[in-house]
């Protein structure tokens, strides 16, 4: 402020001396914190909370998340450094070490053997991987990993990650392939206030993080304005009016108990909220323990999900086809279809989120919601009370291993269900510990237990089921799960895509509903239903989800809609095509924070399209994950984007050519059926 006033009132030299001056001057002195309320916060690092919040630091300490990356030095390297080695197809991994470094011996490249220092130490239990520095800026993961389980339960050795499979250089999978680059793959989830800052003309990364690990601010956002407010508070002094400080200056109010608690209901032996749940704890976890894509330049933590990420939905791959773990998919997409998210619960009701272990151990930990005389007894579970048959995680929560050896919890908290193994193929928790059993025979069981239980009650699963394999009434089934508002939201988006290769004139009651669905999760999968459709139809469909509120949708919507040629729409429709123009305005405007001033008469059209055409690239790159900085650079992007649509047959999408981008597009749009084409 002060620098301005001055410059004003001198001449313009000494103005710009002055200005210099100011600016030198604001760099050098010692900024109080972030102390301005109006100024936007800043990360502090999680040591400038220690002071302050030790116990919520000490528990933090030893957590997973204040381990999850570490300069490599004796203290962090858990793997026996001492002269191992290990033989995969032919090649021998050699670690050792050279005075206080930590070395591997290992294939590079070019496929020779060559010497590298390890430069971090990623993850703890039950394994540890470990970061190699390659030129560029870039880390790359190191394909073998320490399992650092006790010996007594098979640990303390290395192993594969990719066991079986022989990786040659080259492959985006070997250790030094694209798939293993920390800075493109795994840094945002791992570390706090992470930017790539990727460079796409040099293809070099300059990454930067506040906190190595998964510090306070990566749930609590970043902490200036919090610590100015506790310095003023503790001094006595108010904090600066027209300011967040009913919030003490937190940029992520993460109290979920602002309004409302849990009370048990003595009838059904189920607590329940007394009031719903607002919070924005859950979708702050979900940053990170989710499967999905960013969409937003560097988020801010506690932003609503849905305008930094787009989640995988139930696909092939991911999920069983009833929604239950298959791919690596981390927590969130399964929680969602919870009858217990649904109700309110969020991740820190069982994972104090410091120290990051579970509230209580064993059946105690459900006992807060669940009454024990009702549950924890053979009555409901027909085991011996207390044998691990007992145990409700084991039926409610049935494991999958990752990473070989890591075996993680299926967060969707679901009733086993062997009938749906009997119809649909899908495991179930009873025949995962009884394996010598069928899946019949546990059918049978639970139906004898639980007579008109809801193990005979309609299942999502059934629908998605039928999509992917592709049964005569696929389409109807698909159809009545969209329109079904009591299924939880994530099925219900992830019939969409399923849905685009069978839709008929019969769906469009469904799909129409799905835009306009109250939930942006089945809003943004809803333009996946279209793919095929023919312009007109499509433009009018999608083009009203371009200026949703939801960024997820409106990239999804603009990702169907790149596809279409809007010149011939124009000639076949006359006016509907600029009110059409106005709304991909408005969508720019959303995403790129640029206002465009390019639909006039006069240039209108063309301008649109290679709007449009920009709106493919926007959609490509952050298939990519190398969205942000580089939107200078569009050009470029658009080569390659060119490039891949020229060299498919015309009538496949680009969108689906986007996808093909990503690794995940089959290749293959079917016609639709109905639809003259
Ligand atoms: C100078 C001391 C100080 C520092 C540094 C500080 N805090 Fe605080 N913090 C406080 C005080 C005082 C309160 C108010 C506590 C209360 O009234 O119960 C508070 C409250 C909080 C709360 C809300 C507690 C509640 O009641 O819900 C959170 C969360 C929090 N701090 C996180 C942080 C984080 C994260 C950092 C580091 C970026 C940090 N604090 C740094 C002093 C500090
Ligand atoms: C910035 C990303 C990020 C955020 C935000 C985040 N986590 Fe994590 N979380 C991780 C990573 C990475 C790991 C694995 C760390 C490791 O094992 O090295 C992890 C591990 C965990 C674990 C396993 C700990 C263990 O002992 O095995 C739990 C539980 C967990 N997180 C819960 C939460 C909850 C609850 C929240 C929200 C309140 C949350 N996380 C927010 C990244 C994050
Ligand atoms: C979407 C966020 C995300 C990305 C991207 C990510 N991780 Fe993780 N990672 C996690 C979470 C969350 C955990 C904790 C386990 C869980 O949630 O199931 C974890 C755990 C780990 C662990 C600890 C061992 C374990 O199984 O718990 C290692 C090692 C690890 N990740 C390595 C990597 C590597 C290497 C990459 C990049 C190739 C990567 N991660 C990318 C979120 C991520
Ligand atoms: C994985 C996410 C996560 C991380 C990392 C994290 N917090 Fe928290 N913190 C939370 C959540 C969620 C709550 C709300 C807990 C509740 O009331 O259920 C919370 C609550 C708090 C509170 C209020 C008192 C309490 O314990 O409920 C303070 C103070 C706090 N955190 C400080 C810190 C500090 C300091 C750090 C770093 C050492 C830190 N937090 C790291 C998620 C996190
Ligand atoms: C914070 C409270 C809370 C905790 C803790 C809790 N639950 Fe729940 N649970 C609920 C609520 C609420 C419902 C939903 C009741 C409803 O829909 O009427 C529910 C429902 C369920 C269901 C029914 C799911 C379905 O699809 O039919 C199962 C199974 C379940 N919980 C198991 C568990 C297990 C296992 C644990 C411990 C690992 C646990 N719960 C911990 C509150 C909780
Ligand atoms: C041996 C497997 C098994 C164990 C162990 C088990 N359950 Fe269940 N649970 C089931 C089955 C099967 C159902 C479905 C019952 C039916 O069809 O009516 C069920 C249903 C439920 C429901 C839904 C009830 C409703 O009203 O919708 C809750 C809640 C639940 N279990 C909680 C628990 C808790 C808490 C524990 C641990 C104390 C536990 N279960 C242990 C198998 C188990
Ligand atoms: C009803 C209780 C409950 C809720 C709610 C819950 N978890 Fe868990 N979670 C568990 C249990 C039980 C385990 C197994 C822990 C163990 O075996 O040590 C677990 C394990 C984990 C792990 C370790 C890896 C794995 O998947 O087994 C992570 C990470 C995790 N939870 C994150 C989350 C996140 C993020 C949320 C919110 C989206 C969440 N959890 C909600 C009970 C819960
Ligand atoms: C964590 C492993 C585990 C899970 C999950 C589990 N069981 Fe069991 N079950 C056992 C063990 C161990 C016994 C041996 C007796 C005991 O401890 O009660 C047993 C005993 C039984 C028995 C009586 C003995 C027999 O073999 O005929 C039946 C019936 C049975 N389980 C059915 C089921 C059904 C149905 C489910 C799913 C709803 C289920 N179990 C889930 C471990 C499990």
């Amino acid at each position: 402020m002060t620098r301005a006033r001055h410059a004003k009132s001198s001449n313009s030299k000494s103005a710009l001396w002055e200005a210099a001056l100011a600016v030198v001057v604001m760099l050098t002195l010692p900024e109080p914190m972030g102390a301005r309320a109006d100024q936007p916060a800043a990360f502090v690092g999680a040591q400038a909370c220690a002071g302050c919040h030790t116990a919520q630091f000490d528990a933090w300490k030893g957590s997973h998340h204040a381990l999850a990356m570490q300069l490599a030095t004796t203290a962090t390297v858990l793997g026996d450094i001492a002269d191992a080695r290990l033989e995969h197809f032919g090649v021998t991994t050699t670690f050792y070490r050279n005075g206080e470094k930590f070395m591997v011996r290992a294939d590079g490249p070019d496929g020779a053997l060559h010497d590298y220092p390890i430069a971090y130490t990623f993850g703890v239990y039950p394994l540890q991987q470990y970061l190699i520095g390659f030129p560029g800026g870039r880390l790359q993961a190191l394909g073998i990993a320490w399992d650092s389980r006790p010996k007594e339960q098979g640990g303390q050795r290395w192993f594969e990650l990719y066991p079986g499979q022989q990786l040659k250089p080259g492959d985006p999978l070997h250790w030094t392939g694209r798939d293993q680059t920390w800075n493109y793959q795994c840094a945002d989830c791992h570390s706090t206030d992470l930017k790539k800052n990727y460079d796409l003309a040099s293809n070099t990364y300059a990454t930067s993080w506040t906190d190595l690990d998964v510090g306070c601010e990566a749930c609590h956002g970043p902490g200036s304005r919090h610590v100015a407010w506790a310095k003023a508070h503790t001094e006595g002094s108010a904090y600066p009016s027209g300011t967040d400080a009913s919030r003490m200056g937190l940029t992520n109010w993460l109290k979920p108990t602002d309004i409302g608690h849990w009370e048990m209901n003595p009838e059904t032996g189920i607590a329940r909220r007394t009031e719903k749940l607002v919070s924005t704890e859950l979708e702050t976890c979900a940053a990170c323990h989710s499967r999905r894509k960013v969409i937003a330049n560097n988020p801010t933590p506690g932003a609503p999900y849905l305008d930094a990420y787009l989640p995988a939905l139930l696909e092939s791959g991911l999920y069983r086809a009833d929604g239950q773990i298959d791919g690596e998919v981390y927590e969130y997409g399964s929680f969602l279809q919870s009858r217990m998210h649904a109700a309110g619960v969020a991740c820190a009701n069982c994972h104090d989120p410091h120290s990051a272990k579970l509230r209580a151990e064993g059946n105690a930990l459900c006992a807060q919601c669940h009454l024990p005389e009702k549950f924890d007894v053979a009555a409901h579970h027909h085991h011996r009370p207390g044998s691990t048959g007992g145990q409700c995680v084991n039926c409610h929560m049935p494991t999958k291993n990752y990473m070989v050896i890591d075996a993680r919890r299926d967060h969707s908290i679901r009733v086993p269900r062997p009938d749906l193994s009997v119809s649909l193929g899908t495991p179930n928790a009873c025949t995962q510990c009884h394996a010598d059993r069928p899946a019949q025979w546990a059918t049978e069981t639970v139906a004898g237990w639980y007579p008109g239980g809801p193990k005979t009650n309609a299942h999502y699963g059934t629908a998605l089921h039928a999509g992917r394999i592709g049964t005569a009434d696929a389409e109807q089934q698909l159809d009545r799960l969209i329109l079904d508002q009591r299924q939880p939201a994530i099925p219900r988006a992830s019939a969409l895509p399923l849905l685009a290769p069978y839709a008929s004139p019969a769906s469009e009651p469904a799909i129409k509903a799905a835009i306009r669905d109250p939930d942006p999760l089945v809003r943004a999968a809803a333009p996946r239903a279209l793919p095929g459709t023919p312009p007109p139809r499509l433009a009018d469909a999608a083009a009203p989800l371009l200026s949703d509120p939801v960024r997820a949708v409106r990239i999804e919507a603009a990702r169907a809609l790149a596809a279409t040629d809007l010149l011939a729409l124009q000639g076949a429709r006359g006016s509907s095509a600029s009110s059409l123009g106005s709304e991909i305005g408005k969508a720019f405007e959303m995403i790129y924070g640029v206002r465009l001033r390019v639909f006039k008469l006069k240039f209108g059209l063309k301008v649109l399209v290679s709007g449009l055409q920009s709106v493919g690239v926007f959609a490509f790159a952050v298939s990519r994950g190398d969205h942000g900085s580089q939107w200078k650079d569009r050009n470029r992007y658009r080569v390659r984007f060119d490039q891949r649509a020229r060299s498919r047959p015309r009538s496949l999408a680009r969108s689906s050519c986007i996808r093909a981008v990503n690794r995940r597009c089959d290749g293959a749009v079917r016609p639709n059926r109905g639809y003259p084409r």
